[in-house]
């Protein structure tokens, strides 16, 4: 243990200077009355067991919001703003909505708060929907235009910019899983298809960003999950974990990178515009999978298997720590190319933050190993600011680090919420807060 002479403890694993140090939203998760989009829809209609409502109230509660997470410490904000609200007609902007935005925008800067902004996570316009949303090629050029335009918007308050989140867990939970929306089960053709245009998309909406906002720094939200093989010494365990590796994991940041369609997203071939449009890397990280190989099971997990002794998180995945390291190692293209951790959080029932202390403590100690190992990690966003509509999951999970009574509204921090502000205050971890938490 070290200390600095002022009685509080400095930090033996430093972050670099600068670092990005925040918490996460996605718009239909907080802002409530999102009554434009393809969700609310679904919702409405019964094919959601749960219905987010008011959710945070957080689009009218955004400054105190912003301003709570100020005093907590944090130095970064990710949010997402919402397709539907901006463009509730096809090609009509609403004025209403992107000056709601830049107040939005404008106040993060004002609390300090470095604003890293998604253009689409998972929710869409109803009109979208309508057309098909992203089973059609039209996506292409509508997702571009609208990234454009928003560019065009807040290139002064912006600089971090998000594409999209998660494209795999996108097209899986809407066409294989069929659990949100366009809720299509088994449908892997239909699957695949989004997810290579998700990729045009990424590619022809970076350019035209570039195009208003040269130095724009634009990445996507990789959700990137560890496959392990149930065993190791079974080689056909060994293969699933690989195949679904690379399904999963590196088709997608493939494409946007060498320009490369590779099986899910096509086969093979070369759209030299798709390659080089990802500035930085974005990470979001939970958890890893064992797999089993077994020919009798016709899913796509081929028999997918956690192994019993492990311990999980409230939604049955497993807490690994060593994991985010090694992903970040995984998911770095090296050159020295920016990487951010978008997202890595945990979920407790009520108002529980038992295990959330140790989980941020063991993750970002994780986070530092990879820096030492060579990772350009520029910053760490803990999912999620405050408990808010965990999609399919409705509000019982409960990810934040702040508090939120739903009938009330009111914000309380929980103690995870002041350690990791202890944390920024000294840009590290102290080797004392590391064998406090096993880290
Ligand atoms: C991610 C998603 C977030 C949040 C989180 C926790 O996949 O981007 O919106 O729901 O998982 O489940």
């Amino acid at each position: 243990m070290s200390s600095n002479g002022s009685g509080t403890t400095a930090a033996d694993r430093v972050f670099p200077e600068g670092f990005l140090w925040g918490s996460a939203t996605a718009a239909h998760q907080v802002e409530g009355n999102n009554q434009n989009n393809d969700w609310w829809a679904a919702e409405q209609a019964g094919r959601l067991p749960h219905q987010s409502g008011l959710a945070c109230d957080h689009f009218r509660r955004y400054g105190d919001d912003f301003a709570l997470l100020a005093e907590l410490g944090q130095t970064s904000h990710r949010l997402s703003l919402e397709w539907s609200r901006i463009e509730p007609r096809p090609g009509e902007l609403s004025f209403e909505a992107l000056d709601h935005y830049r107040r939005v925008l404008e106040s993060l800067r004002a609390h300090g708060l470095e604003p890293i902004v998604t253009l689409h996570h998972f929710s869409n316009p109803i009109w979208l929907a309508e057309q098909g949303g992203w089973t059609r090629r039209e996506i292409v050029g509508r997702f571009a235009r609208y990234a454009r335009r928003v560019v065009r918007e807040y290139r002064d308050l912006v600089r971090y910019w998000v594409t999209l989140n998660e494209p795999g867990v996108y097209a899986s939970q809407g066409w294989i899983v069929g659990v949100w929306p366009p809720h299509r089960a088994n449908d892997l053709r239909g699957a695949f298809t989004v997810l290579r245009n998700m990729a045009l998309a990424h590619g022809r909406a970076y350019h035209a960003m570039k195009a208003e906002q040269p130095d724009a720094k634009i990445g996507v939200a990789h959700h990137w999950r560890l496959f392990d093989p149930a065993d190791p010494a079974r080689r056909g365990d060994r293969l699933i974990a690989a195949i679904r590796n690379r399904l999963m994991n590196l088709a997608f940041p493939i494409a946007i990178r060498n320009g490369r369609l590779i099986p899910p997203l096509g086969s093979g071939g070369l759209i030299p515009w798709l390659a080089n449009t990802e500035d930085w890397v974005g990470l979001n990280y939970y958890t890893r999978e064992h797999d089993r190989f077994d020919p009798r099971a016709a899913r796509i997990g081929f028999g997918l298997e956690q192994f019993p002794d492990v311990e999980r998180n409230q939604l049955g995945w497993e807490i690994y720590p060593k994991g985010l390291e090694r992903a970040l190692v995984a998911a770095s293209p090296g050159n020295g190319r920016e990487v951010l951790v978008t997202e890595n959080g945990i979920p407790e029932p009520d108002d529980q933050d038992a295990k959330r202390p140790r989980y941020l403590v063991q993750h970002l100690a994780a986070c530092h190993r990879a820096l030492e190992a060579g990772v350009n990690l520029r910053g760490y966003t803990y999912w999620t600011s405050m408990d808010n509509f965990e999609w399919a999951e409705g509000f019982e999970p409960k990810f934040g680090l702040v508090h939120v009574d739903f009938e009330t509204q009111a914000r309380t921090p929980k103690p995870s919420a002041y350690l990791y502000r202890d944390i920024i205050r000294q840009n590290g971890l102290s080797a004392d807060l590391l064998a406090r938490h096993d880290a």
